[in-house]
């Protein structure tokens, strides 16, 4: 037999190695048929006792949900840590922005471990550094950049948050993005928005909390020269938006929202902001995902469901809550592929790391980064009323 070296590489492996940095985990991974997973986790978390806090967010696999000490949203998670200062590991489960953010919030004598490297976030993503950089350059050959504050979604990279914060501006998370835009559009005469990175939150904001129309809204689209807006479009616009989405709430659709009303009768339809505004519309309640949760523990028995929010979340709420009827808001199965890259065999390989004396994965935002980044968390923590989310 004749074997023949073929130059496919899978996936492209090899090709691209900064794109693929953090891809393949760079320890012995366990496998995932080990049957003494469990075991093995439960082992190197008694073994670490108070040393370590494990964090896991709300979307994560059940079987790594079983091992957080807290679960929560990203903000939540991130004022979680900072309140544990005796844990000198932070195992974040969860994706790459919620690690820096947690980062940023714990003390120096902390470490945060994000036991995969690959579990980013497509939305975090959309919007890098240079491409707001250069966003910024044209609002200010429009001879806007003065009137423009920069409001940043708790989902985006530390290097924008820091841009945020030394140029006046501030981060939100989807259930104080009002108050976010309304101290924003107080802190200067004719003042704008640019919103980073999620349209749709934005949008949705703009319209049902702050009483804005379409038509006050622009999208910046950074693979267009000039974002694809005239300089009068910018003046006139009160929000310019990024054009960036999330990949798992940009899929629920306005006509399955309508599909479900005529199959379950009385279905009551909540969704995330991070949906599009025309499925927003559509839906009896929009909130975050701490909201959703609320929500559902509130109901009554009997009542119906239907979720527009990732699919770990959407089912162990319908586990928890056996006495009520809750249904996804989408036709086929849709997880967040970066959050489920955080599996058993990656925790168990982070935990057991430690136990064994070297700290894997660390997410470690630079001083200067950090210190930007703080500013703009910092005005978020000092907005009026409901500040956070929990
Ligand atoms: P929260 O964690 O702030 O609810 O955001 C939802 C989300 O998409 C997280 O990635
Ligand atoms: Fe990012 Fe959306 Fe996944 Fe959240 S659910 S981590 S916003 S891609």
């Amino acid at each position: 037999m004749t074997t023949v070296d073929l130059p496919l590489l899978p996936l492209g492996h090899g090709r691209d190695l900064s794109a693929e940095r953090g891809v393949e985990c760079p320890g012995d991974l366990p496998p995932a048929s080990d049957p003494d997973l469990v075991a093995r986790a439960q082992a190197a978390k008694e073994a670490l006792g108070d040393r370590v806090f494990v964090l896991g967010h709300h979307y994560q696999r059940d079987e790594v949900i079983q091992f957080a000490d807290v679960t929560g949203d990203s903000f939540k998670l991130a004022r979680e840590a900072a309140a544990r200062p005796e844990a000198e590991y932070i195992v974040f489960c969860g994706v790459h922005f919620m690690a820096e953010s947690a980062d940023i919030l714990t003390g120096p004598g902390q470490q945060v471990v994000l036991p995969d490297l690959a579990a980013g976030c497509s939305m975090a993503d959309m919007a890098r550094l240079a491409q707001v950089e250069d966003a910024w350059d044209a609002l200010t050959e429009a001879g806007i950049a003065d009137s423009v504050v920069p409001v940043t979604y708790m989902n985006s990279s530390a290097d924008i948050k820091a841009f945020c914060g030394r140029n006046g501006g501030a981060v939100c998370t989807s259930s104080n993005a009002d108050v976010a835009l309304e101290w924003a559009f107080e802190q200067k005469p004719d003042a704008k928005v640019l919103f980073l990175p999620d349209q749709h939150l934005g949008r949705n904001t703009a319209i049902l909390k702050m009483g804005m129309t379409l038509e006050d809204c622009v999208v910046w689209d950074p693979r267009q020269p000039n974002g694809g807006l005239t300089a009068d479009q910018l003046r006139d616009a009160r929000m310019i938006l990024w054009k960036g989405h999330c990949s798992v709430h940009g899929r629920f659709s306005p006509d399955v929202v309508d599909d479900l009303r005529a199959t379950i009768p009385g279905v009551q339809v909540l969704v995330h902001p991070e949906c599009q505004h025309e499925v927003v519309l559509k839906a009896d309640l929009v909130g975050s995902t701490e909201f959703i949760i609320k929500t559902i523990e509130a109901a009554p028995a009997g009542s119906s469901w239907a979720i527009g929010t990732e699919l770990n979340l959407v089912k162990r709420l319908a586990a928890d809550h056996p006495d009520k009827h809750i249904a996804f808001l989408d036709k086929t199965v849709c997880y967040c592929s970066t959050m489920n890259r955080i599996d058993l065999p990656h925790l168990v390989w982070a935990l057991e790391s430690l136990v064994g004396g070297t700290v894997v994965n660390r997410i470690e935002v630079d001083p200067e980064t950090e210190a930007q980044a703080k500013v703009a968390l910092q005005r978020m923590l000092d907005l009026p009323g409901r500040s956070h989310k929990d």
